[in-house]
Formats: structure tokens, sequence, C-alpha cells
């Protein structure tokens, strides 16, 4: 077994360096990759920048090249759903991409053909994430997350991502990472910690929040590699 712990930015995989302590640093495609053990688990972690773009490179790099077997994300997010409020949790059911569209060809928005619109998680992942929620006494979201190349801060955009993919939240490496994991048969995870909810105040909320989330993220996926490391 061999996980890979992703992020986005620095603040987001900074609180799970710390809890593993040790660790080897090694470049690869222009990013830096940290190789560790973890209780005699071989686990890698990065972040791989903002955006789809990266993410993918990232999520890809750490299966083919790492040899990484399943895939835990942990970071932050916008909330949609009004029920999310900034520190809460969200486990991703399924994730789409909200910016992907050729609907002037008649396709559904996040649609190309022989893609789909939606990605599913990995189901036995998240029941052992529900089961590190129990164990830990909190109360975490199970949702669809919308991702794209976009910080989005505007409620009529945020409204139509909502109507459009039933989605709770919106970030913007989920999906792409997704879609990775699915073609290469790796099980992944997304968590995201709320830091704002893409509104006309987003930015300033992400700022203030975004360390503080990324800590709560961070701590519950490093709850989860305990528990897949000791089942
Ligand atoms: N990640 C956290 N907040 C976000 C937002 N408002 N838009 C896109 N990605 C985010």
């Amino acid at each position: 077994m061999k996980i890979a712990i992703m992020g986005a930015m620095s603040e987001e995989v900074a609180p799970i360096l710390e809890a593993l302590g040790n660790y080897n640093t090694v470049e690869y495609a222009g990013n830096k990759y940290y190789e560790a053990t973890y209780k005699g688990v071989d686990v890698v972690v990065a972040y791989s920048k903002i955006g789809k773009v990266f993410s993918t490179l990232t999520a890809t790099t750490m299966i083919e090249h790492f040899g990484c077997d399943r895939l835990l994300f942990s970071g932050v997010a916008g909330a949609i759903n009004p029920e999310l409020k900034v520190g809460d949790l969200i486990i991703a059911t399924k994730l789409a991409q909200h910016d992907l569209d050729i609907t002037a060809f008649g396709h559904p928005h996040g649609y190309v053909p022989e893609g789909a619109v939606f990605v599913d998680a990995d189901r036995s992942l998240i029941e052992t994430g529900k089961k590190v929620a129990t164990s830990l006494g909190k109360s975490v979201k199970e949702g669809v997350i919308a991702t794209g190349d976009q910080f989005v801060a505007d409620e009529e955009r945020k409204n139509w991502i909502a109507a459009t993919f039933n989605a709770d939240a919106l970030e913007m490496e989920g999906a792409s990472v997704a879609v990775v994991c699915n073609a290469l048969g790796v099980p992944f995870f997304i968590l995201r910690a709320i830091s704002d909810a893409a509104d006309m105040d987003a930015s300033f909320s992400f700022d203030a929040f975004l360390e503080t989330s990324a800590i709560e993220s961070a701590q519950f996926v490093m709850q989860m590699v305990d528990e897949i490391v000791g089942q």
C-alpha cells in the first residue's frame, strides 16, 4: 500500500507534513513530492498548485511515477449549501467540472463525449471517513462538489452551479483529481473544510480562514490514514 495525500496549496499540506515529522523531498516534473513512512505504510505528500491542470499533473504523477494506490485529498472549499459554515467538513460523494462547457453542441454542462458529468468517489473510503467522523464525534456532511478554474466570489455564479450540478460546495481541483483516479483505477477520497461562502465576501473570508480550515481538513485526513493503516 502507498497512500497519496494531496492538497492544492502549501497551507493545505503543511499540517500533514508536520504530523509526519520526517520526510524525504523529491523534485519531479516542476513540483516537490514528500515521501515518508507513517506507521509502517509508505505515503507521498504534495501540493499541486491551484487549478484543474496542476492538480491533474500532480495526481497523475503520484500514481504513475510514485506508485500510489489510493489518494486522499485535503483542502478548503467555498460553501454552496447554506448548512455548511466556515470550518465545517464535507466529503465528496461525486464531483463535476462546472466550467466544462460544450453546450453549443447540445451536451449538458460538465460533459464531453466519452466522459461523464459526475465521477463517483470511492464508497469504501467514504465509509471509512464516516467511521472516523463518528469516532471523533464530528458531524461531517457528504455531498456533491463542483470544480472549476475559477475562484467563485459571486452569488449568481454560485446559484447557477448549485442549480446545474446540485452541488453543496465548490473548489478548483477535486473533479480533475477524480477523473485521473477513476481513469487509473485508484480509489480516492476528497475532503474539504469550508473557508468561505463563494459570495462577494469570499476572498476576505478565504484569506481569514484558509489556514484554520486547512488544519481542520488535514487533521481529519490524518485520522483517515490512521484508520486505513489499522485496517
Ligand atoms: N476554494 C475555497 N473557496 C473557493 C471559492 N470561493 N471558489 C473556488 N475555490 C474555492
